[in-house]
Protein backbone atom coordinates (compact mmCIF):
# COMPACT_ATOMS: atom_id res chain seq x y z
CA UNK A 1 0.00 0.00 0.00
CA UNK A 2 1.56 3.27 -0.77
CA UNK A 3 2.32 5.99 1.82
CA UNK A 4 3.01 9.61 1.41
CA UNK A 5 6.24 10.12 3.46
CA UNK A 6 5.88 12.13 6.49
CA UNK A 7 9.47 13.57 5.84
CA UNK A 8 8.28 17.15 3.78
CA UNK A 9 10.74 19.49 2.07
CA UNK A 10 8.02 22.39 2.20
CA UNK A 11 7.70 24.56 5.24
CA UNK A 12 4.64 24.39 7.03
CA UNK A 13 4.36 27.02 9.81
CA UNK A 14 2.73 26.64 12.97
CA UNK A 15 -0.74 25.75 13.82
CA UNK A 16 -2.51 28.21 15.53
CA UNK A 17 0.31 30.23 16.59
CA UNK A 18 -1.07 32.43 19.26
CA UNK A 19 -1.72 28.91 20.75
CA UNK A 20 2.43 28.43 21.22
CA UNK A 21 2.42 32.04 22.08
CA UNK A 22 0.15 31.38 25.25
CA UNK A 23 1.38 28.32 25.84
CA UNK A 24 4.61 29.81 25.95
CA UNK A 25 3.56 32.64 28.51
CA UNK A 26 1.69 30.19 30.66
CA UNK A 27 5.09 28.21 30.67
CA UNK A 28 7.92 30.19 31.16
CA UNK A 29 7.11 32.68 33.76
CA UNK A 30 6.76 30.22 36.56
CA UNK A 31 9.43 27.94 35.27
CA UNK A 32 12.12 30.85 35.67
CA UNK A 33 10.51 31.99 38.39
CA UNK A 34 10.37 28.42 39.98
CA UNK A 35 14.08 28.04 39.60
CA UNK A 36 14.84 31.28 41.75
CA UNK A 37 12.64 30.48 44.30
CA UNK A 38 13.04 26.87 44.08
CA UNK A 39 14.09 26.60 48.16
CA UNK A 40 10.50 28.29 48.65
CA UNK A 41 7.28 25.81 49.24
CA UNK A 42 5.85 28.00 46.73
CA UNK A 43 8.87 28.01 44.04
CA UNK A 44 8.14 24.55 44.18
CA UNK A 45 4.68 24.83 43.41
CA UNK A 46 6.08 27.71 40.48
CA UNK A 47 8.81 25.12 39.83
CA UNK A 48 6.27 22.37 39.14
CA UNK A 49 3.68 24.23 36.82
CA UNK A 50 6.78 25.74 34.79
CA UNK A 51 7.50 22.24 33.90
CA UNK A 52 3.94 20.90 33.75
CA UNK A 53 3.67 24.03 30.98
CA UNK A 54 7.04 23.23 29.09
CA UNK A 55 5.58 19.81 28.52
CA UNK A 56 2.49 20.83 27.14
CA UNK A 57 4.44 23.15 24.93
CA UNK A 58 6.90 20.76 23.64
CA UNK A 59 3.77 18.06 22.80
CA UNK A 60 2.52 21.44 20.93
CA UNK A 61 5.30 21.95 18.97
CA UNK A 62 5.71 18.26 18.51
CA UNK A 63 2.36 18.02 17.41
CA UNK A 64 2.40 20.80 14.77
CA UNK A 65 5.84 20.27 13.20
CA UNK A 66 6.02 16.44 13.04
CA UNK A 67 3.56 14.57 14.66
CA UNK A 68 0.28 15.68 12.13
CA UNK A 69 2.46 14.89 9.71
CA UNK A 70 3.57 10.72 10.96
CA UNK A 71 -0.44 10.24 12.12
CA UNK A 72 -1.41 11.92 8.26
CA UNK A 73 1.12 9.72 6.89
CA UNK A 74 -0.73 6.45 8.35
CA UNK A 75 -4.31 7.85 7.38
CA UNK A 76 -3.90 8.35 4.10
CA UNK A 77 -1.96 5.14 3.94
CA UNK A 78 -5.31 3.03 4.83
CA UNK A 79 -7.03 4.53 2.46
CA UNK A 80 -5.54 2.66 -0.12
CA UNK A 81 -5.82 4.75 -2.81
CA UNK A 82 -4.96 3.80 -6.98
CA UNK A 83 -3.32 6.85 -8.15
CA UNK A 84 -5.81 8.28 -10.53
CA UNK A 85 -8.48 9.75 -7.55
CA UNK A 86 -9.90 13.40 -7.28
CA UNK A 87 -8.86 14.04 -3.57
CA UNK A 88 -10.27 17.49 -2.12
CA UNK A 89 -8.74 18.97 0.66
CA UNK A 90 -11.00 21.35 2.86
CA UNK A 91 -9.08 23.59 5.11
CA UNK A 92 -5.89 22.90 3.43
CA UNK A 93 -3.73 25.74 4.94
CA UNK A 94 -0.22 25.95 3.63
CA UNK A 95 -0.60 22.19 2.04
CA UNK A 96 0.52 19.71 4.53
CA UNK A 97 -1.81 17.25 4.10
CA UNK A 98 -2.99 18.13 0.40
CA UNK A 99 1.21 17.60 -0.49
CA UNK A 100 1.05 14.43 1.32
CA UNK A 101 -2.27 13.12 -1.03
CA UNK A 102 -1.24 14.85 -4.18
CA UNK A 103 1.83 12.55 -3.35
CA UNK A 104 -0.64 9.65 -3.95
CA UNK A 105 -2.18 10.14 -6.96
CA UNK A 106 -0.03 11.05 -9.68
CA UNK A 107 -2.69 10.35 -12.08
CA UNK A 108 -5.53 12.03 -9.98
CA UNK A 109 -5.86 15.88 -8.92
CA UNK A 110 -5.43 17.21 -5.64
CA UNK A 111 -7.50 20.43 -4.87
CA UNK A 112 -6.80 22.66 -1.45
CA UNK A 113 -10.17 24.93 0.01
CA UNK A 114 -9.15 27.46 2.15
CA UNK A 115 -9.49 31.20 3.48
CA UNK A 116 -5.88 31.41 4.18
CA UNK A 117 -6.86 32.98 7.89
CA UNK A 118 -3.34 33.90 9.21
CA UNK A 119 -4.74 33.43 12.53
CA UNK A 120 -5.57 29.71 11.98
CA UNK A 121 -1.66 29.31 10.87
CA UNK A 122 1.51 31.14 10.32
CA UNK A 123 2.11 32.76 7.39
CA UNK A 124 -1.11 31.08 5.59
CA UNK A 125 -1.02 32.32 1.88
CA UNK A 126 -1.99 30.83 -1.12
CA UNK A 127 1.51 31.44 -2.76
CA UNK A 128 3.38 29.71 0.45
CA UNK A 129 0.92 26.83 -0.27
CA UNK A 130 1.44 26.28 -4.02
CA UNK A 131 5.44 27.09 -3.11
CA UNK A 132 5.47 23.63 -0.92
CA UNK A 133 3.30 21.77 -3.58
CA UNK A 134 6.66 23.00 -6.19
CA UNK A 135 8.92 21.59 -2.78
CA UNK A 136 7.38 18.63 -2.34
CA UNK A 137 7.11 17.90 -6.79
CA UNK A 138 3.37 17.66 -6.73
CA UNK A 139 2.24 20.82 -8.50
CA UNK A 140 1.26 19.51 -11.49
CA UNK A 141 -1.84 17.84 -10.14
CA UNK A 142 -2.58 20.71 -7.55
CA UNK A 143 -5.16 23.30 -7.81
CA UNK A 144 -5.92 25.91 -4.59
CA UNK A 145 -9.56 27.36 -4.70
CA UNK A 146 -10.12 30.32 -1.86
CA UNK A 147 -13.61 29.51 -0.67
CA UNK A 148 -15.27 28.66 2.57
CA UNK A 149 -15.92 25.46 3.45
CA UNK A 150 -19.73 26.11 4.51
CA UNK A 151 -20.22 26.67 0.94
CA UNK A 152 -18.43 24.76 -1.19
CA UNK A 153 -17.81 25.42 -5.26
CA UNK A 154 -17.99 22.43 -6.55
CA UNK A 155 -21.05 19.71 -8.20
CA UNK A 156 -22.34 17.48 -6.57
CA UNK A 157 -19.85 14.24 -6.47
CA UNK A 158 -17.07 15.59 -7.89
CA UNK A 159 -14.34 13.95 -5.76
CA UNK A 160 -13.44 10.18 -4.42
CA UNK A 161 -11.91 11.45 -1.33
CA UNK A 162 -12.19 14.51 0.77
CA UNK A 163 -9.79 15.05 3.59
CA UNK A 164 -9.45 18.20 6.59
CA UNK A 165 -7.19 18.64 8.73
CA UNK A 166 -7.73 20.58 12.02
CA UNK A 167 -9.95 23.45 10.25
CA UNK A 168 -13.92 22.61 10.39
CA UNK A 169 -13.50 23.59 14.59
CA UNK A 170 -12.41 27.25 13.64
CA UNK A 171 -15.67 27.58 12.78
CA UNK A 172 -17.17 29.13 15.42
CA UNK A 173 -20.94 27.98 15.32
CA UNK A 174 -22.30 24.81 15.41
CA UNK A 175 -25.04 25.09 12.54
CA UNK A 176 -21.53 26.65 10.36
CA UNK A 177 -19.70 23.14 11.10
CA UNK A 178 -22.62 21.05 10.10
CA UNK A 179 -22.74 22.76 7.05
CA UNK A 180 -19.28 22.19 6.20
CA UNK A 181 -19.48 18.71 7.31
CA UNK A 182 -22.71 18.05 4.87
CA UNK A 183 -20.91 20.15 2.14
CA UNK A 184 -17.65 17.63 2.46
CA UNK A 185 -20.60 15.08 2.07
CA UNK A 186 -21.98 16.50 -1.19
CA UNK A 187 -18.58 17.09 -3.16
CA UNK A 188 -18.06 13.27 -2.14
CA UNK A 189 -19.20 10.82 -5.23
CA UNK A 190 -21.51 7.74 -3.93
CA UNK A 191 -18.95 5.21 -1.93
CA UNK A 192 -16.24 8.03 -1.65
CA UNK A 193 -14.22 8.51 1.53
CA UNK A 194 -14.28 11.07 3.91
CA UNK A 195 -11.43 11.35 6.58
CA UNK A 196 -11.67 14.73 9.34
CA UNK A 197 -8.72 15.22 11.74
CA UNK A 198 -9.70 17.94 14.39
CA UNK A 199 -8.31 18.66 18.12
CA UNK A 200 -12.14 19.05 18.92
CA UNK A 201 -15.78 19.05 17.83
CA UNK A 202 -15.20 15.55 15.97
CA UNK A 203 -18.43 14.01 18.37
CA UNK A 204 -20.69 16.25 16.17
CA UNK A 205 -19.49 15.71 13.00
CA UNK A 206 -19.54 11.90 13.25
CA UNK A 207 -22.99 12.69 14.23
CA UNK A 208 -23.53 14.92 11.45
CA UNK A 209 -22.19 12.05 9.15
CA UNK A 210 -23.91 9.44 10.66
CA UNK A 211 -27.48 11.51 9.76
CA UNK A 212 -26.32 11.08 6.52
CA UNK A 213 -26.19 7.32 6.07
CA UNK A 214 -22.44 7.63 6.24
CA UNK A 215 -20.89 4.27 7.90
CA UNK A 216 -18.62 6.18 10.63
CA UNK A 217 -15.38 5.50 12.53
CA UNK A 218 -14.08 8.12 14.97
CA UNK A 219 -11.39 7.21 17.36
CA UNK A 220 -8.18 9.13 18.97
CA UNK A 221 -4.48 9.56 16.60
CA UNK A 222 -2.20 8.75 19.74
CA UNK A 223 0.12 11.08 21.47
CA UNK A 224 1.55 12.71 18.33
CA UNK A 225 -1.44 14.44 17.20
CA UNK A 226 -1.89 15.89 20.79
CA UNK A 227 -1.74 19.26 20.63
CA UNK A 228 -0.79 20.56 24.38
CA UNK A 229 -2.01 17.40 26.03
CA UNK A 230 -4.26 14.72 25.49
CA UNK A 231 -7.43 17.13 26.32
CA UNK A 232 -6.36 18.36 23.03
CA UNK A 233 -5.86 15.15 21.51
CA UNK A 234 -6.59 15.11 17.76
CA UNK A 235 -9.35 12.44 16.68
CA UNK A 236 -10.07 11.25 13.34
CA UNK A 237 -13.75 10.78 11.45
CA UNK A 238 -13.23 8.49 8.42
CA UNK A 239 -16.69 7.91 7.18
CA UNK A 240 -17.82 6.49 3.38
CA UNK A 241 -20.43 7.57 1.22
CA UNK A 242 -23.57 5.35 1.14
CA UNK A 243 -24.18 4.24 -2.55
CA UNK A 244 -27.64 6.53 -2.72
CA UNK A 245 -27.03 10.05 -3.24
CA UNK A 246 -26.75 12.05 0.00
CA UNK A 247 -28.38 15.86 -0.23
C1 LIG B 1 -5.01 25.02 11.78
S1 LIG B 1 -5.07 25.37 10.07
C2 LIG B 1 -4.77 23.75 9.38
C3 LIG B 1 -4.29 23.81 7.96
C4 LIG B 1 -3.97 22.45 7.33
N1 LIG B 1 -5.16 21.67 7.14
C5 LIG B 1 -2.96 21.71 8.16
O1 LIG B 1 -3.32 20.71 8.81
O2 LIG B 1 -1.80 22.11 8.15
C6 LIG B 1 -6.83 25.61 9.76
C7 LIG B 1 -7.13 26.08 8.35
O3 LIG B 1 -8.54 26.17 8.17
C8 LIG B 1 -8.80 27.34 7.40
N2 LIG B 1 -10.20 27.74 7.64
C9 LIG B 1 -10.77 28.07 8.81
N3 LIG B 1 -12.08 28.35 8.65
C10 LIG B 1 -12.34 28.17 7.33
C11 LIG B 1 -13.52 28.31 6.54
N4 LIG B 1 -14.70 28.66 7.07
N5 LIG B 1 -13.43 28.05 5.22
C12 LIG B 1 -12.23 27.71 4.65
N6 LIG B 1 -11.09 27.55 5.37
C13 LIG B 1 -11.14 27.78 6.69
C14 LIG B 1 -7.78 28.35 7.88
O4 LIG B 1 -7.60 29.40 6.98
C15 LIG B 1 -6.55 27.46 8.04
O5 LIG B 1 -5.80 27.38 6.86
Amino acid sequence: MPSPSSARRGEYGFDAPYAVFGLLMAALPPLVAGVIFWRQPWGKLLLAAGVAGSISTALYLHATRRGKFAVWARELAAVGLAGSERVVDLGCGRGAVLTMAAELVPDGAAVGVDLWRSADQSGNRAEVTRANAAAEAVADRVTLVTADLRELPFADGEFDLAVSSLAVHNISDADGRARAVREAARVLRPGGRLVIADMARTSEYAATLRALGFAVTHRRSGWRGWFGGPWTATAFVTARKPSRRVR
